[in-house]
């Protein structure tokens, strides 16, 4: 089974899902690719031995479909079975999501349906939430919203503020996002919750 990964930034999800991929896992990353040329999980994608690229959604201004239609040529050059998108701060148009219906995952870093979008662990604290955590999920045409196949919780501690509680869920993402793929990838379809 053939995996891209999107990223746009340090990539440590990324890593920790290439790194699972070995010996008798049924996938193997095939592509890294990122928004931003000077995403550092770039350099970290090569330096694991994965081929990577960089579509900069920079140089596309304001035209979101312009910029999916690139990102979509170089994703598909890769012929990838599964897409996994860990880290990846664009909304994807519903028409490219299309093209890999069911065939697309994104981890977010919070216990969706609550707090789709952004600040997550700040929303959470402010909220006076005892509980944060993690999701992996399937990308629909709608934001953080497509059935879910894995959650992760994690204590809100008190005096916990968003980097400290970022932090935590992190951690917890590192293991999540890597057992749910190799359940997708066995063809388990139940959620995982850990
Ligand atoms: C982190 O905030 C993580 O919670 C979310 O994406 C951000 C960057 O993750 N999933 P990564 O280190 O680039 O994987």
């Amino acid at each position: 089974i053939r995996v891209a990964i999107l990223i746009s930034g340090g990539g440590s999800n990324m890593v920790k899902l290439v790194e699972s991929m070995v010996g008798d896992h049924p996938a193997r990353a095939v592509v890294v690719g990122s928004n931003d040329p000077a995403a550092a999980g770039l350099r970290r994608a090569e330096a694991l031995g994965v081929a990577s690229f960089a579509v900069d959604h920079r140089s596309f201004g304001r035209d979101r479909a312009a910029f999916d239609a690139a990102l979509l040529q170089r994703l598909q050059a890769a012929r990838p079975d599964l897409v996994c998108l860990a880290g990846f701060m664009r909304i994807l148009t519903p028409q490219f999501v299309s093209h890999f219906a069911g065939r697309m995952l994104n981890i977010h870093p919070s216990l969706l349906p609550k707090y789709p979008g952004l600040h997550t662990h700040a929303r959470a604290i402010a909220a006076g939430d005892t509980e944060a955590g993690a999701t992996v999920h399937e990308v629909t045409g709608e934001l953080d919203a497509g059935p879910v196949l894995g959650q992760a919780r994690v204590p809100v501690l008190p005096g916990d503020d968003e980097h400290s509680l970022a932090t935590r869920v992190l951690e917890v993402e590192h293991r999540l996002y890597p057992a749910v793929l190799r359940r997708r990838a066995e063809g388990i379809t139940t959620p995982l919750y850990i």
